[in-house]
């Protein structure tokens, strides 16, 4: 923090889950007198209304200084794809720094690009790892961390995974969590908007879902497991389930919408003071979301992960996460439900404390 001259920093952000990771990064900076001249580039990896503009607005995100619009596609094509749009962009501002944020394809070509032009990059979120390398993002998160020159960490087993896979000590930097501070800023908003009566449930009483990854969604047996498991939970209470634009049109190639709506409140996707409205006055969340296992750590609220693993262990550790499966559900929600009407309270990891980017933007400024 010795050095005077400002900072030029170009953030990248191109999925639903990046939004709310850089809104507090940007603000944390723009608070800093003219230390940082920051630029914003939007990948359109996520385009809908419903999945991108939604959270600008929630959040008051200003507009992207770029939008490179290059949509969906294969991994392939997605990811070359806006490798090849970034280049020049960010050539013509060549920033001190390029800031990304989490695990997608966006956060890792944006890194590509700049590790190749000798522009450094700083990673928010890193060291996070689910040792399953069947999941596109622990792809996108290993290449990013070994590309990125600070690594800027949510949590200690981050930092442990990268010192494990020989990042220096110098590049890490445990700042703590990003996503939290946006929770904190946000809650009282949230909870104004009274999700769950617009969404005709009673609080407490309701399980809140969101399922969209591939390993859930994109084979038909495994959906349609999901699907008879969730027609079973709503029996015992109701289920709202905002859909991933990926997984009704999965239930849809796959037949399996009509079964599903008989029984649950299948919505389109909701923005994020109603996701945050949802999840905290859930009985229970069920999501393969990495998001939602440290908003609802955060929240006290339980939550299972329809996953057999998860990148975020101290949700589980030191949270309210458990990992589950379509056998156990029945018997993991019961006990999920038990330990919500308990009203078990845990406390919550260190330095997930609202001031993550606070930490960032003193962290870059001492570069
Ligand atoms: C991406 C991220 C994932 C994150 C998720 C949150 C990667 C590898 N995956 O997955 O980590 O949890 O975002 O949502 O980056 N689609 C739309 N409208 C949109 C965006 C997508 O309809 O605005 C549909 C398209 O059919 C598209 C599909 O969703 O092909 C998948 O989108 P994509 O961006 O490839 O990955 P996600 O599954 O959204």
């Amino acid at each position: 923090m010795a050095q005077t001259s400002s900072r030029k920093i170009l953030h990248v952000v191109g999925a639903r889950p990046n939004f709310m990771k850089v809104a507090p990064v940007m603000r944390a900076m723009a608070a800093r007198d003219g230390r940082f001249e920051q630029r914003l580039v939007h990948t359109g990896q996520h385009y809908d209304e419903a999945m991108s503009q939604v959270f600008f607005d929630e959040l008051g995100i200003t507009p992207p200084d770029e939008n490179l619009e290059v949509g969906s596609g294969s991994h392939a094509a997605q990811t070359a794809e806006i490798m090849l749009r970034f280049e020049p962009v960010l050539l013509g501002f060549r920033p001190d720094w390029l800031v990304v944020v989490g695990d997608v394809n966006s956060t890792m070509a944006a890194t590509l690009v700049a590790a190749k032009l000798g522009i450094r990059t700083a990673h928010v979120e890193a060291g996070l790892r689910s040792f399953d390398r069947g999941m596109p993002e622990e792809i996108n998160r290993l290449v990013t961390d070994a590309l990125a020159d600070l690594l800027l960490t949510p949590s200690p087993d981050a930092d442990e995974n990268l010192r494990r896979e020989g990042v220096p000590a110098e590049r890490i930097r445990q700042v703590g969590n990003v996503m939290i501070d946006t929770l904190a800023a946000n809650l009282e908003r949230a909870r104004a908007r009274q999700a769950p009566r617009r969404f005709g449930v009673e609080p407490r009483c309701y399980v809140y879902v969101t399922l969209h990854r591939p390993s859930n969604v994109d084979e038909r047996d495994s959906l349609a497991a999901i699907v008879a498991c969730l027609l079973d939970v709503s029996r015992r209470a109701p289920v709202v389930f905002p859909a991933h634009p990926r997984t009704r049109q999965r239930l849809s190639d796959f037949g399996l919408l009509e079964a599903l709506v008989a029984g649950v409140k299948l919505v389109e996707p909701v923005g994020y003071l109603d996701s945050i409205g949802l999840a905290e006055a859930a009985a229970c969340v069920l999501t393969d979301s990495g998001g939602l296992q440290e908003e609802t750590t955060f929240l006290r609220v339980p939550c299972l992960t329809l996953r057999p693993n998860t990148e975020r262990p101290v949700t589980i550790s030191q949270g309210s996460n458990r990992l589950t499966t379509l056998a156990r559900l029945r018997a993991d929600l019961d006990e999920a439900m038990k330990r919500r009407e308990s009203g078990e309270v845990l406390p919550c990891p260190a330095l997930w404390d609202g001031k993550a980017s606070e930490r960032i933007a003193d962290a870059l400024l001492g570069t």
